[in-house]
């Protein structure tokens, strides 16, 4: 199979592209599609054979489920229920870059859920996403898109080179927006599942509450348990090796320098000073001890 490719500025749904695009998946098919987070893979969420096929194309267990991408209210509530008491936050927050864990109803095929009673559920806030899910007039159940364990597209160039010969359509829009993916929340427990682009102090404000956060979540030894059931997979392996330093600038410096072939460094502002000429790319996150006060900000490295 070639997909067909279908290029469109970020955030400008083209209509005639669109409707190819939906038409690709109310025939049961696969396309690949920009979110503001990452590039996601999509079927129809209401058709069982559909999403099996985005299985097969990804290479992903089958114990893994999948997100349930809606246009509007209505659509969630076809299949899951919302609790009462989060209706008025989540209307208030969604379209946004965070996955709601609820309570599944019938209507959703096993192989989206992986048999579980929940669904996550997510309204996408980039609008080609939403114009899609809109005018397909069907829920798209969509996994990042990317074969299993590998990092998540965040660009429509990666998406091709991994899916043109494995979806009908890919959308390509040029770079993700925020290039992480979706923030995790179990609405049933308020319990953070996945850090990512909506941060817990968002979800404080509009909730009025802060998310319990396990250790798992944090990531920063492995999980005893999967809190969700992609956690114990691997995930995010790059090609390309990469190495974490603990020390100071000076000694990384001193290794650097005898380093043979090419590399990037990412870090803080100070630290890449004090690599100068070292690297032919720097990959600037910050400064030190900016901490939490802005996205891109880091207090190490
Ligand atoms: O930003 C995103 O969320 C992107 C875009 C395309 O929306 N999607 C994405 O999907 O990252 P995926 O499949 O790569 O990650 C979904 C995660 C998996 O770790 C999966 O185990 C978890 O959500 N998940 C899905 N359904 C769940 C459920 N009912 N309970 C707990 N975790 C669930
Ligand atoms: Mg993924």
């Amino acid at each position: 199979m070639h997909a067909l490719i279908l290029k469109m500025k970020p955030g400008k749904p083209e209509k005639r592209k669109i409707g190819l695009a939906a038409g690709a998946i109310r025939r049961g098919g696969l396309v690949v599609f920009p979110t503001e987070t990452v590039y996601g893979i999509g079927a129809n969420a209401l058709d069982g054979n559909a999403c099996r096929k985005i299985y097969a194309a990804k290479g992903r267990p089958s114990d893994n489920p999948l997100i349930v991408h809606v246009s509007d209210i209505g659509m969630a509530e076809g299949i899951a229920d919302i609790p009462s008491r989060y209706r008025k936050a989540i209307r208030k927050i969604w379209p946004a870059p965070i996955t709601f864990i609820l309570k599944a109803k019938k209507a959703l095929p096993k192989v989206v859920t992986s048999g579980l009673d929940t669904v996550a559920v997510r309204m996408p806030e980039d609008r080609i996403a939403l114009s899609l899910i809109k005018e397909s007039g069907v829920p798209i159940a969509a996994p990042s898109a990317n074969i299993s364990k590998k990092p998540s597209s965040t660009s429509g160039r990666h998406a091709i080179d991994s899916f043109k010969d494995s979806v009908d359509v890919i959308i390509d829009a040029g770079r993700s927006k925020y290039g992480m993916e979706s923030t995790i929340l179990d609405l049933r427990s308020f319990t953070l599942l996945r850090p990512g682009a909506f941060t817990v102090e968002e979800i404080e404000k509009a909730f009025g509450k802060e998310p319990k956060v396990p250790e798992e979540a944090y990531g920063t030894r492995e999980a005893r348990k999967a809190i969700s059931p992609g956690m114990k997979y691997r995930h995010y392996s790059p090609d390309t090796p990469l190495f974490l330093f603990k020390g100071n600038p000076v000694a990384l410096a001193k290794i650097l320098s005898g380093w043979k072939g090419r590399f990037a460094f990412i870090g803080s502002r100070e630290t890449a000073a004090a690599l100068t000429g070292t690297s032919k790319k720097n990959i600037i996150l910050g400064r030190r001890g900016t901490q939490g006060q802005s996205r891109g900000t880091c207090s190490q490295a």
